[in-house]
């Protein structure tokens, strides 16, 4: 199983935003995200903690247009060539649980009319078929492209677009998270039983290259490396450390003052949310238990959301 669980403290962070504004009313949510940054764990997270069936993941890029009608809403047999028996399609298997789906922006527009319908009040007919049928579930759309603009050149329906805009979740690249990079690293490698020794070289080629595969891209590297040993530049595929997003990329926004801001705020809140005491994070940071106060003022940690009870 992809991700299991969801780690990355921003993506963590996301999930409770996503929780909160789904909680009541089960209206659509959209996750837009570019590849490899973790919709489908988000979309998968989210159904297991909120809905009793199933999981339907649907991915409509690259399917051919004639096949979209009949995959969602299924069909009568004999409706069209090659319809031997009845078949039922995920928005019916969808009922009562999650239809997830992917790259939403490729989904023909006469669907995406036949979808609106099916979210506005529940309804739908399989192909041939004239009785309505009736199916309620959690919509989770995902896309890595701009709705927006798709709307603006004819390709998606300006309605549906709002229909799904309403709540939506945008994750952000790994290179404007670099927070997450290392504890999805340690997790990542502790799955995969590898206890690589991280040096200061390799944490710097780490934190500065830009990650364009994202979490994805980050789990492949953990795979990669040796299970034992020190790490460093000889670890490192070539695109790492020529032209793969060293520190003046265009696409890496953070500098690395702020990529370092974000390293130590993660590691304080891990600290935080294991119970530790103003007192012992100060011994680590070998501050004062003053200058620590104000040191997570600055990287706008607020301390008392970490106390229990
Ligand atoms: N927060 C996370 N915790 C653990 N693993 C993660 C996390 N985010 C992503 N992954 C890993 O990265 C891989 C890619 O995640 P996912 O398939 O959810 O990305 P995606 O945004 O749907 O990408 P695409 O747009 O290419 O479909 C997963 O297989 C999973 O292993
Ligand atoms: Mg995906």
């Amino acid at each position: 199983m992809t991700g299991v669980v969801v780690l990355g403290t921003f993506l963590r962070r996301c999930i409770l935003r996503a929780l909160e504004q789904v909680r009541d009313v089960l209206a659509p949510l959209l996750i837009t995200g570019e590849t490899g940054t973790g919709k489908e764990v988000l979309a998968k997270a989210l159904h297991e903690k909120l809905r009793p069936g199933e999981f339907v993941h649907f991915d409509c890029a690259g399917l051919p247009e004639p096949l979209f009608e009949s995959e969602l809403f299924g069909y009568k047999k004999g409706s069209f060539t090659g319809a031997y028996s009845d078949k039922r399609g995920l928005v019916e298997l969808a009922d009562g649980g999650t239809l997830f789906l992917d790259e939403i922006g490729d989904l023909p527009l006469h669907v995406q009319s036949k979808l609106l319908r099916v979210l506005q009040d529940g309804r739908f007919r399989r192909i041939g078929e004239v009785k309505e049928r009736k199916s309620s579930f959690f919509l989770i759309a995902a896309t890595n492209s701009d709705l927006c603009s798709l709307v603006e050149v004819g390709k998606f329906r300006k309605d549906l677009y709002f229909r799904l805009k309403g709540r939506r979740v945008d994750l952000p690249p790994l290179r404007e998270t670099p927070g997450d990079i290392l504890p999805l690293l340690f997790k990542f490698l502790s799955e995969m039983e590898k206890s690589p020794e991280i040096t200061a070289e390799a944490l710097g080629i780490l934190l500065s290259y830009s990650w364009p595969g994202n979490v994805r891209e980050l789990r492949h590297f953990a795979s990669i490396l040796p299970g034992e040993g020190e790490l460093n530049s000889r670890n490192f595929p070539y695109d790492f450390l020529e032209g793969g997003g060293r520190y003046g990329d265009s696409r890496g926004h953070l500098t690395l003052k702020k990529r370092l801001e974000a390293i130590e705020k993660s590691m304080i809140e891990d600290m935080l949310r294991k119970g530790a005491t103003i007192k012992e994070i100060s011994r680590e940071l070998e501050k004062s238990e003053v200058q620590t106060r104000r040191i997570l003022k600055k990287l706008g940690i607020d301390p008392k959301a970490y106390r229990k009870g």
